[in-house]
């Protein structure tokens, strides 16, 4: 890397928004039991191509329509898969075959997404593997579906990594330059391994030198300036390598630091287990829990994108459907307590049962009870602070009372600095209701 720090992504906007929509699309939709199907199965080029791309047809693809649906979720970017580890790309690059125009659906599917997203205002990121389980020079390894292949070696002995790298760089050229305005690169992923001697061995595992990550880097930042590029390159020890951790599936129980300082981050999650749409999988989040995840995220300071396996039809299908739907009806009436928002001020301790949000902007706190109480909720540490408390979903009043002196005669246990609120005896008809608060 040169002297000059290397610049880094604009996270304005990202940590505004908090909220986004990855879409794992590609032609493992149609074995429909996971996007990592070639390699768990160990499936042939021949075979994965004779059933997948050969009839690859998503007749009932509507952009439009998942546009709508992530916009209408409150979703403010998307990540769309470019080309996942199988290799196949969406959109008509000049630089393979191995793409939709050449399959039954035979035209570029990517192009036409972005215009749909865009025209909602959602922000545009790519998905782009840095693993390719289909390109004859991709070195095979340990994590190839090609690993157990009897003749590996040999195949291997006429594999060009360095080809490869011409090839992955020359397609984000494209991507990049023909798409307009992308805000997010999202990598994946590296998994550096060593043989015996402690060397690193592509043969094993990929490293940043697999990719020369290095330069595809560079290349990002020049040719999107201001652009954000996740964590997976192998480059989180260089300077500008990254802009965003990417937590997989978990959530951290804090933020995330690095060093001891906080920094932005960003938690992928899918609804059911698989990234690409897997037919059987019969672990799907409720709304319910997708909500408080959400809100969990972005009291922890964080980003959650989430993601949706399109059929090979080209539809989300009922259950996503059903999800976002079910997230929009809450983020329609209480998105002012996720956009702007981050973790509440340290000295503002976490009452029971809630999470709290809050915007530095406003000033306003927001509590989220996920546990509704017997009338009284108790906020220590806000007593004299608040101007003027309501409920989120209807602008309702909450009154800043408490128990009657004559009540509290002779018991101990309430706090000096405690605002008590009165609630309403019954819980509001939403999936968790947020109490506003106005800060001084
Ligand atoms: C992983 C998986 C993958 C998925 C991704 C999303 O690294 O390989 O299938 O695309 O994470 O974060």
């Amino acid at each position: 890397m040169s002297e000059e720090k290397m610049a880094k992504g604009d996270v304005t906007w990202f940590q505004h928004d908090r909220f986004g929509m990855f879409i794992h699309w590609g032609l493992y939709a149609m074995a429909a039991r996971h996007e990592w199907v070639k390699q768990y199965e160990q499936i042939p080029d021949d075979v994965y191509d004779s059933k997948y791309f050969k009839h690859f047809d998503p007749d009932l693809y509507d952009p439009e329509v998942w546009a709508d649906a992530a916009a209408g979720a409150g979703m403010k970017y998307f990540v769309i898969t470019t080309k996942h580890h199988e290799g196949f790309c969406l959109w008509d690059s000049k630089l393979t075959d191995y793409k939709a125009p050449n399959t039954p659906a035979g035209r570029d599917l990517l192009r036409p997404m972005v215009e749909a997203f865009r025209s909602r205002g959602l922000r545009v990121g790519f998905y782009h593997s840095l693993i390719d389980w289909h390109h004859p020079h991709f070195v095979i390894d340990n994590v190839h579906s090609m690993r157990n292949h009897p003749d590996r070696d040999k195949l291997n002995e006429n594999r060009d990594q360095r080809k490869y790298i011409e090839y992955l760089h020359g397609q984000v050229r494209e991507l990049l330059t023909q798409f307009g305005k992308i805000d997010i690169m999202f990598y994946d992923f590296s998994y550096p391994a060593r043989n015996e001697k402690g060397e690193l061995d592509n043969r094993l595992g990929k490293s940043r030198y697999d990719w020369d990550s290095e330069t595809l880097l560079r290349m990002t930042r020049e040719l999107q300036p201001g652009i954000l590029i996740n964590d997976r390159l192998d480059l989180l020890d260089v300077e500008g390598g990254w802009d965003y951790r990417t937590p997989e599936q978990w959530l951290p129980r804090e933020g995330v630091t690095v060093g001891g300082q906080p920094v932005v981050w960003e938690t992928c999650q899918t609804f059911s287990g698989s990234w690409g749409y897997h037919r059987d999988e019969a672990t799907w989040k409720s709304v319910d829990q997708l909500v408080r995840m959400l809100i969990e995220v972005v009291s922890k300071g964080g980003n959650l994108i989430l993601n949706v396996g399109p059929t090979a039809r080209g539809e989300f299908d009922d259950r996503a459907m059903d999800r976002l739907r079910g997230i929009g009806e809450w983020m329609r009436r209480h998105s002012r307590s996720i956009y702007g928002c981050g973790p509440a001020p340290a000295d503002v301790p976490k009452p029971d049962n809630c999470l709290l949000t809050y915007n530095p902007t406003s000033r306003r706190l927001y509590v989220h009870v996920l546990a509704w109480p017997v009338q009284h909720l108790h906020l220590d540490g806000l007593a004299g602070r608040v101007e003027y408390a309501q409920l989120l979903n209807d602008g309702s009043e909450v009154l800043m009372k408490g128990l009657e002196p004559w009540q509290e005669a002779g018991y101990e246990g309430a706090k000096r600095d405690t605002l008590t609120l009165t609630l309403p005896i019954q819980k509001p008809n939403v999936v968790v209701p947020v109490i506003e608060l106005f800060l001084k």
